[in-house]
């Protein structure tokens, strides 16, 4: 399975006040990362953060996907449908058949990332697409000249701080009931570049 990235914010599609804010392929390929938000992740966003986000100055939406995706009648997490070829290509080198494996939101100020989000589809998990994901989120912001990776992550989620201390990440400070939904603590950590 050939593995590939986009950022949309990259891309410079262009945005439209008629649709709040975005073009349409925009607004559906964030309709698909939310999709995968809302089965996968415990700390639920609603849908507006996630616009809020993509205008944010410094931020980033990577998304994962697979070129050798579903075919007719399978998962149609991303089955552009509705959109033409020409829609798609050149700009977004996606294919129509194309699957979303996950994606990534961060933002980044001065020599710092924050990251916000990272989820993989619940049924591509532990196959080794977060570490890819969040190693070349690094290795690219690292060339570009951020310093420190920053996140916050729930003490229950094993598997996301598996993934962060494999990929480097230290524990430096635990945040008492951070999560309003259930006042879980947070461990703060940060990897160095
Ligand atoms: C956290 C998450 C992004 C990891 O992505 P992934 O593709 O499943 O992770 P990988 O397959 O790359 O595994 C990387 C490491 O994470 C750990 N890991 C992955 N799945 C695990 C599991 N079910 N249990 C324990 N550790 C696990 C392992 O240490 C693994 O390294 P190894 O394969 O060398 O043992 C994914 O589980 C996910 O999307 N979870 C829901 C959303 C979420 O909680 N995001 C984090 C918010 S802070």
């Amino acid at each position: 399975m050939k593995i590939n990235f986009l950022d949309l914010k990259e891309l410079n599609l262009p945005f439209s006040d008629d649709n709040g804010g975005k073009d349409i392929l925009t607004e559906y390929l964030i309709g698909r990362m939310f999709d995968i938000h809302m089965e996968s992740s415990q700390t639920l966003w609603d849908r507006k953060m996630f616009d809020e986000e993509l205008k944010r100055e410094g931020s980033g939406f990577l998304i994962c996907y697979s070129d050798s995706g579903a075919a007719d009648g399978g998962d149609n997490r991303l089955t552009l449908k509705k959109f033409t070829e020409k829609d798609i290509y050149p700009a977004l080198k996606i294919e129509l058949k194309s699957l979303i494996l996950g994606f990534f939101i961060y933002y980044n100020v001065l020599d710092e990332m924050h990251i916000l989000d990272i989820t993989v589809s619940k049924e591509m998990q532990s196959k080794g697409i977060g570490s890819l994901m969040l190693s070349t989120v690094i290795k690219k912001n690292s060339e570009a000249g951020i310093k420190h990776f920053f996140l916050e992550v729930r003490t229950s989620n094993i598997a996301a701080i598996n993934l962060y201390k494999k990929l480097g990440f230290k524990i430096f400070m635990l945040r008492k009931k951070y999560y309003e939904d259930n006042g879980e603590d947070a461990l703060c950590m940060v990897k160095e570049s």
